[in-house]
């Protein structure tokens, strides 16, 4: 049977008090509406089709190369939201699966599961269920003295008795797309929040004598919705420690889980030790048998293997094979080391390449530059790529031996082999193999006490 799939984004998700769509806040680096893609995608759908509304650009943006998007230009309730993708699924034959893009940790396999349970049955509608031990602010699902699902009621217009009821509405169904939009169309919004309720779906359907059905998911996390703040957290704890449990079974040492914050999409190769406060983020890529931290952060990193970090923090830049850097280092993004280059303490590169086996061991600002590979850097050299209008780039040649304590005014271009000066101030060219030296001569005053002006 063929399948469609329509996720429900549009809502402003009032109780996270944010100016995000609630669908765009992350969870372990991502937003929580990829997840809900990437389960969806998982199930074997054909047409994905996300309704977006509050901060819909936004949204559009990031799935649109994933699925279709449709608005909703007011949100006026779920049912109203399902409806929106009537121009897209209205003739489509098959089942179609709904769910809510704020729960991010539903899995591709429930839900396919959920699509075969659907067609098994032969339903028209089936809900996704889970009993909860708290279900407070779930839907609830009531059922009759048979056990047949009879209507769904929201925790706002539930009675006592109903409110006690703790098998609740993942907010997930399948319902046969023939005949869904004409039904939606029918709801009304006669309920405390004045809504337009997709849940009331299910107790129209049963009332025409349609058959419904329901199946309980095994896990209930998966289907848990992100409705504030705290429950972010939650979420965002949860799926850290699952990422750390991936990584430690895929040969990564984790020393010490409870500090170490690694995003989804990262990924690390085997025998790499990851000590803790570390921060690894966004598309970060590391190799095998690497030293990360501790107390480090990598942005959209990528390694090679053999690498040592400690703590610093690189933003968008490559590491090369067995490069060390820190302790104490900031590489901003744009920088790309070869292998065996060495970045020690206190030392800030940007936008910088630096050459097979180079060595910028202490106290440096080297920016917008090219570095050779064998160059020397000495404690406190600067990189003065900065006019006050425009920044300038320096070129150091192969072999070059920079003195401590030296400017390189940019533009600049120290040839291969050359030395500078200690203490050098360099504004011109060295030519490849020169001594560049700048600075004052020396002089030395013997008996200087005696000679000394008195006052
Ligand atoms: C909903 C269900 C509830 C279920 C719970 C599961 C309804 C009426 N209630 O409640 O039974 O237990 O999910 O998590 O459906 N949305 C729109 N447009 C709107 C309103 C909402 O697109 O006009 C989207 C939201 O972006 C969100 C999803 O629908 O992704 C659910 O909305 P939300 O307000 O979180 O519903 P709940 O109160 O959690
Ligand atoms: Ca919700």
């Amino acid at each position: 049977m063929s399948l469609a799939a329509v996720i429900l984004a549009a809502g402003k998700g009032t109780r996270m008090k944010s100016g995000l769509p609630k669908v765009m806040h992350r969870v372990c680096g991502r937003p929580m509406i990829e997840y809900v893609l990437d389960a969806v995608q998982g199930a074997g759908v054909e047409e994905i089709v996300v309704v977006v509304g509050f901060g819909g650009d936004l949204v559009a943006r990031t799935v649109q190369d994933r699925a279709r998007v449709v608005y909703q230009h007011q949100q006026l309730g779920t049912a109203h939201a399902l409806l929106q993708a009537a121009p897209v699924l209205g003739n489509f034959p098959g089942a179609i699966l709904v769910v809510c893009g704020d729960t991010p940790l539903v899995t591709s396999s429930t839900l396919a599961r959920l699509a075969a349970a659907h067609a098994e049955m032969g339903a028209r509608a089936t809900i996704l269920t889970a009993i909860l031990e708290d279900p407070t602010g779930y839907g609830r699902v009531i059922r009759d003295g048979e056990g047949r699902v009879q209507r769904i009621v929201e925790q706002r217009d539930a009675t006592p008795r109903e409110l006690a009821v703790k098998e609740i509405n993942t907010g997930i169904y399948c319902f046969s797309a023939p005949g869904l939009f004409d039904a939606l169309s029918a709801i009304k919004s006669e309920n405390a929040q004045g809504e337009y309720y997709l849940t009331d779906i299910i107790g129209q359907l049963v009332q025409q004598g349609e058959p419904v059905a329901a199946l309980k998911v095994e896990d209930p996390r998966e289907v848990e919705g992100i409705n504030d703040r705290r429950q972010l957290a939650r979420m965002e704890a949860y799926l850290r420690q699952q990422i750390l449990e991936e990584l430690m079974l895929s040969g990564v040492t984790v020393v010490d889980p409870a500090t170490t914050f690694v995003d989804r999409n990262v990924k690390i190769g085997p025998d790499t030790v990851i000590y803790p406060f570390t921060i690894i983020e966004g598309n970060t890529v590391i190799g095998r048998n690497c030293v990360i931290g501790p107390g480090s952060r990598l942005i959209d990193v990528q390694t090679g293997e053999g690498v040592v970090i400690e703590h610093s923090v690189i933003r968008e830049s490559k590491i090369g094979d067995k490069c060390t850097i820190g302790p104490f280092a900031y590489i901003r993004p744009g920088c790309v080391l070869a292998p065996e280059v060495k970045v020690g303490d206190f030392v800030e590169l940007k936008k910088t390449v630096v050459g097979r086996g180079s060595k910028i061991p202490h106290l440096s600002y080297v920016g917008d530059a090219t570095v050779g590979s064998g160059v020397n850097i000495g404690a406190g050299t600067i990189t003065c790529n900065y006019d006050g209008e425009k920044k300038w780039p320096t070129v150091i040649g192969d072999g070059a031996f920079i003195g401590s304590n030296t400017n390189l005014v940019a533009p600049v271009e120290v040839g291969k082999g050359a030395f500078i000066g200690a203490g050098s101030t360099i504004t011109r060219d060295v030519p490849p193999g020169a001594l560049g030296i700048e600075r004052g001569r020396q002089r030395n005053i013997e008996n200087w006490l005696q000679k000394k002006p008195r006052r």
